[in-house]
C-alpha cells in the first residue's frame, strides 16, 4: 500500500502521545523526531550515541516543539535487564506509550553470502533484528496501556525482494517484514497496530554506503518525507494493520 508523502503537519495533532523513535539522532530518526515533537508528540528519542541526540534535543526545544525525552542506550549491547529497565521507566513515567517506531538500523557490507564476514553478520541481526524484537517485547505491556498504539517498522526493498549481495541487512529485513505479519496478527484484537514501512531512498549516511556513486541530489531528504511518518501516527491510519507500506516519493 502506498503512503503519500504530502502530508501537512498540523501542530498539536499528536498532543498527549507518547512515541519512541530508535535512532533518533540523525537520519530518518532525527527528522521524524522534530515533525512528531511539531505534532506535539513527546518523543523518547532512543540512539546510541548522547552528544547528537543532544543536539537533536536543542533542535526541538528551541524550535519550540514538545520537549522531548533522552534515552541513551547502544542496540548492540543492550541485554533483556536494559529493555526490563526501559519498560520500568516508561511505567513509571508515563501513563502510555502510543508509538513505537524501529527505525535504528545498519547496513553492514555488500558482500556474496558464501564470504560474508561472520562478525558483522552478528552484529548486523543483533542491532536490526534482535534488539527489534526484544524491544517490541518489553514494551508491549505499556503500548496496551494506549487506547490508540501503532508499532513501525522500519523496512526496505531488499526485505520484501531479495537483491543479490545486501547480505545480511537484506536478510534482516526480510526477518522485520515477518515479525511484523506475525505480530499484526497476534495483536489483531488489541489496540495495538503493527505495520512495516518502505521508505524508499533518502539522503542519509545509509543510502550514501549503499550507493557511493550516486548524485545524492536526486535523493529526497529525510525532512521531506517525515510528515509521512506523523500521518501513520495520527488517528486518519487507525485501521491500518499488518501491512507492507511503501512511501511515495515520485
Ligand atoms: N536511507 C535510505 O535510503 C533507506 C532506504 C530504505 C530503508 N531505510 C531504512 O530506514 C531507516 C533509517 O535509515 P537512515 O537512512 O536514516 O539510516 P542512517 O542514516 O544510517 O541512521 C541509522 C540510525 O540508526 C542508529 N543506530 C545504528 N546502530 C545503532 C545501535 N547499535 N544502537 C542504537 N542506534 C543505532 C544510528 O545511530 P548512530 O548515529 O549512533 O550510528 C542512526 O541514528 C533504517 O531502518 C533503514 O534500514 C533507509
Amino acid at each position: 500500500m502506498n503512503i503519500s508523502t504530502d502530508y501537512q503537519v498540523a501542530k498539536g495533532e499528536l498532543t498527549d502521545k507518547v512515541i519512541l523513535v530508535t535512532g533518533a539522532n540523525r537520519g530518518f530518526g532525527r527528522a521524524m523526531t522534530l515533525d512528531l515533537a511539531k505534532a506535539g508528540a513527546t518523543v523518547i528519542m532512543l540512539g546510541r550515541d548522547l552528544g547528537s541526540l543532544e543536539s537533536v534535543y536543542d533542535e526541538v526545544v528551541d524550535l519550540g516543539y514538545q520537549e522531548p525525552v533522552l534515552y541513551p542506550l547502544d542496540l548492540e549491547g543492550a541485554t533483556p535487564e536494559h529493555y526490563e529497565q526501559l519498560q520500568a521507566n516508561l511505567l513509571e513515567n508515563f501513563d502510555q506509550l502510543d508509538g513505537l517506531i524501529h527505525n535504528a538500523s545498519i547496513i553492514g557490507t555488500m558482500m556474496p553470502i558464501e564470504q560474508y564476514d561472520i562478525k558483522l553478520w552478528y552484529s548486523t541481526m543483533q542491532i536490526n533484528v534482535n534488539a527489534v524484537f526484544m524491544l517490541t517485547q518489553f514494551l508491549i505491556p505499556v503500548l496496551n496501556k494506549s487506547d490508540d498504539a501503532r508499532i513501525l517498522f522500519l523496512s526496505s526493498s531488499v526485505g520484501r525482494s531479495a537483491r543479490a549481495y545486501w547480505g545480511a541487512y537484506g536478510v534482516s529485513k526480510f526477518a522485520i517484514e515477518g515479525l511484523s505479519k506475525t505480530l499484526s496478527e497476534e495483536l489483531e484484537k488489541t489496540n495495538i497496530r503493527v505495520n512495516s514501512l518502505d521508505p524508499k531512498r533518502m539522503r542519509t549516511k545509509m543510502r550514501q554506503t549503499a550507493y557511493p556513486a550516486e548524485n545524492a541530489d536526486n535523493n529526497p531528504t529525510p525532512e521531506s518525507i517525515s510528515p509521512a511518518i506523523v500521518y501513520l501516527m495520527s488517528e486518519s491510519t487507525k485501521a491500518l494493520n499488518g501491512e507492507q507500506l511503501t512511501l511515495e516519493l515520485d
